[in-house]
């Protein structure tokens, strides 16, 4: 009999977790345990925060910020951590697969910014590649850009190849004619007298900063990657000041924007978003704009990845208390579960900016309702090992 990719998971977690010697926290029971420490194969609590999976070759390998301790510890100090797993639940420390550098005119100089790195596998050029946001040191978050870097191998090292704003000189698909020309004086003058700070303001013009930014390239903060069914892959990020989402659509080698993109909830000030596919529909799951401080998550679908999309509220069912703050985290990945087609863990960060790597993580399987809708669920611990079985669709009242 052939034994399934996840049953190898299962016996090579059990040989790893006795040779690790792994004694403490989420390891220890063969559980995941949502919020709390989660020692890595050395027993150190895992650093890899706005992470992202990717599973390649039998292994999943958990990409994410490596922070350090205090408030300056969410600056890049050291650059992005990569983990490798085949339970989902014991992970080996692999390593920084992309060093900051060291010379400080590069924009990935230590000290810069770099958040939510994804990496996608792709099968033409058989080239990792990740991306991720990018502030240059010293310019807060106005710097709003993508880094690209590219690697033979999962664990890296991957090689830093640019930084850039996406799709200048480009339209969104979705932009009606009359909106597809640069601002006029008179618009410019208006957007420069703005105070604009990443979250919601009175007046906020929804329709003008992606015509400022059409010349330079488009903002683009928290950011997440999707590869769908066909191979085509696609950004997704935070642009516009926040005030609205783009996805755009990656080029074949998936290195740079293809100028092909759209315009998502314009002006609903969404960031850390989540996007998968199932049912034949696109979810995605994103939070308001609060900084580090949590709120409630926020589910949209679409049939199309360029919409239109259609909000569904916050995804989370439980108390109130509780689900007003996304049980104190914010969406950073849903990752399918390989060879389990109605399988997903959600994964999300519970920030703590005064110590940076000191920040947990919040995985729970997505369930879904019997009209097909998504939704998610606090656990206390639980197995992911048995995910692959998909949990039976129920009806939730939010
Ligand atoms: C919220 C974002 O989701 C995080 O990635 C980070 O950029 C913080 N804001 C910074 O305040």
């Amino acid at each position: 009999m052939q034994r399934s990719p996840y049953l190898w998971g299962i016996a090579a977690a059990l040989t790893l977790g006795c040779i690790a010697g792994l004694s403490a926290g989420a390891a220890e029971n063969n559980v995941i345990r949502p919020g709390e420490p989660w020692p890595d194969n050395h027993g150190v609590h895992i650093n890899a925060h706005g992470g992202g999976v990717l599973y390649h070759a039998g292994t999943y390998y958990w990409f994410g910020e490596h922070k350090t301790a205090g408030p300056s510890g969410n600056l890049a100090n050291v650059g992005v951590g990569v983990y490798a797993s085949t339970d989902l639940i014991h992970w080996r420390d692999e390593g920084i697969a992309l060093p900051v550098s060291d010379d400080p005119g590069s924009d990935l100089t230590r000290g810069c910014i770099l958040e939510r790195p994804k990496v996608i596998f792709n099968a033409a050029t058989g080239k990792f590649v990740m991306w991720f946001h990018l502030e240059p040191k010293g310019g807060g978050y106005r710097g709003a850009r993508s880094g690209v870097a590219i690697a033979d191998q999962p664990t890296g090292p991957f090689r830093f190849l640019a930084s850039i704003r996406p799709n200048a000189g480009a339209w969104p698909r979705n932009a009606p004619p009359d909106q597809q020309r640069p601002l006029s004086p008179a618009e410019s003058a208006l957007v420069a007298s703005l105070d604009l700070k990443g979250g919601p303001v009175p007046g906020f013009p929804v329709d003008l900063i992606f015509r400022r930014d059409f010349a330079g390239g488009q903002m683009a903060r928290d950011m997440n990657l999707f590869v769908d069914d066909d191979g085509q892959a696609y950004q997704i990020y935070a642009s516009e000041d926040n005030g609205t989402l783009q996805i755009s659509r990656l080029s074949a080698d998936y290195l740079r924007p293809a100028g092909d993109y759209a315009r998502i909830l314009p002006g609903g000030f969404n960031e850390a978003p989540a996007l998968f596919k199932h049912g034949g529909k696109y979810w995605l799951i994103t939070s308001g704009c609060t900084g580090w401080a949590p709120n409630p998550a926020r589910l949209a679908v679409a049939d199309s990845i360029w919409g239109p999309w259609t909000t569904l509220g916050n995804p989370w069912n439980g108390p109130g208390a509780q689900t007003a703050t996304s049980y104190d985290s914010q969406s950073t990945f849903v990752l399918p579960i390989a060879g389990a087609p109605d399988a997903f863990i959600f994964m999300a960060d519970r920030w703590r900016p005064d110590d940076a790597q000191d920040g947990r993580y919040v995985w729970v399987p997505v369930r879904f309702q019997l009209d097909g809708v998504p939704f998610l669920e606090w656990k206390q611990t639980w197995d992911p090992t048995a995910i692959h079985a998909p949990l039976p669709p129920i009806n939730h009242s939010p």
